[in-house]
């Protein structure tokens, strides 16, 4: 079985429906660690109530940002995992620690990218005044946002919505998006050409 590891930086919904998809029996992984770069991440409530090791590598202790990479990376690797899930995980990742765990690193960003990409998404997608948002999950590369999409699902924009309730609409989808594209690499299942991921059948 796949083990697998959570980056998060707040909440730590996104890491709850992996936490409940394993509990569950239909994602066939372990959940190795959380490692977060906030002490107060929720996320951290969330994963002792699960018995899930964490590691908090606290940005403000460092004294910049390649020491905090550094600490980052070490975080990381103690976790001996086959795959990084960023959920949430609020920074930017390093070349070092990128190039490090090549291809084995994913997020779930809430617009439907390339649009959007970058802090406050569904804020964008709002104020551009879109008709059809969503979420993703992606392969991390060096560039923000930018690597090979795994899962797209999309979600209507209504008229009225604000930031928030557009937010609340995308989560939901969310859960079941990344809990998916984790399943699929658990199972082996993505192939890499170029910008494309192939999902292999089962
Ligand atoms: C989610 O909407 C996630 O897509 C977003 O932060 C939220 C975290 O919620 N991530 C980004 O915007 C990354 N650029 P959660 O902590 O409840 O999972």
């Amino acid at each position: 079985m796949k083990r697998i590891a959570v980056l998060a930086s707040g909440r730590g919904s996104n890491f709850q429906a992996l936490i409940d998809a394993i509990g569950a029996g239909t994602l066939p992984a372990r959940c190795a660690g959380l490692v977060t770069d906030n002490p107060q991440a929720y996320a951290i409530t969330r994963a002792k109530k699960a018995g899930i090791p964490v590691t908090v590598v606290d940005y403000s202790g460092c004294a910049g940002k390649d020491e905090y990479e550094a600490a980052l990376l070490e975080a990381m690797d103690r976790c001996n995992a086959d795959l990084f899930v960023l959920a949430g995980y609020m920074r930017i990742l390093g070349a070092g620690i990128v190039s490090h765990f090549k291809g084995r690193i994913i997020n779930i960003h809430p617009a439907l990218l390339p649009s959007f990409a970058g802090l406050h998404a569904q804020r964008q997608a709002i104020d551009y005044g879109v008709k059809v948002s969503g979420c993703t999950v992606h392969f991390v590369d060096e560039g923000m946002d930018t690597g090979p999409i795994i899962i797209q699902r999309p979600v209507p924009v209504c008229d009225g919505d604000d930031e928030d309730s557009l937010a609340g609409r995308i989560l939901i989808e969310e859960h079941l998006a990344l809990p998916e594209a984790v399943k699929l690499f658990c199972e082996e299942r993505l192939m890499v050409c170029g910008r494309a991921v192939h999902i292999l059948p089962p």
